[in-house]
């Protein structure tokens, strides 16, 4: 049986599942390793950091998503596919792994979260 989301240990299992698929996928995997070339021995952890915040508060994130986007941008233009193709992976994910309040909470701040990160991008 499924669980909610409870703690940081939960998002770690939804961050890492979530980058497994990313790595390889066929639509955004490149921007990733290809283009941005990322280091997910450091990016892993500040993503656990930022969606614990967002869903338990813990004040621990601190970086500059929107920067981060404009900057990958601006290496390969991405569009609205990119963006709604990231949302359909990550919803996947959550509801493979988990059911309740804080799993549908955290699909909405995603889906909110990748519209304003796509509008402010894309601009
Ligand atoms: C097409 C969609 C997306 C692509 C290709 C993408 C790609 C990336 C890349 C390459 C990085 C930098 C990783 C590194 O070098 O450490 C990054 C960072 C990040 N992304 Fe995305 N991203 C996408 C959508 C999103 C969405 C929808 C969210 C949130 C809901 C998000 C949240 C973040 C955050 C929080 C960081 C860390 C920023 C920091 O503190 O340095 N991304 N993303």
């Amino acid at each position: 049986m499924k669980t909610d989301i409870r703690n940081r240990k939960d998002i770690e299992l939804l961050v890492d599942t979530f980058y497994d698929k990313i790595k390889t996928d066929a639509v955004i995997g490149f921007l990733f390793t290809e283009i941005a070339q990322v280091n997910w021995e450091t990016h892993l952890p500040r993503m656990y950091d930022f969606w614990e915040n967002i869903l338990f508060y813990t004040g621990n994130y601190n970086g500059s998503p929107m920067q981060v986007h404009k900057d990958l941008h601006s290496k390969c233009p991405m569009n609205p596919e990119h963006f709604q193709h990231w949302v359909i992976v990550f919803t996947t994910t959550v509801d493979e792994l988990f059911e309740g309040e804080k799993a549908i909470e955290i699909k909405e701040r995603a889906l909110n979260i990748a519209n304003v990160i796509m509008y402010k991008t894309l601009a």
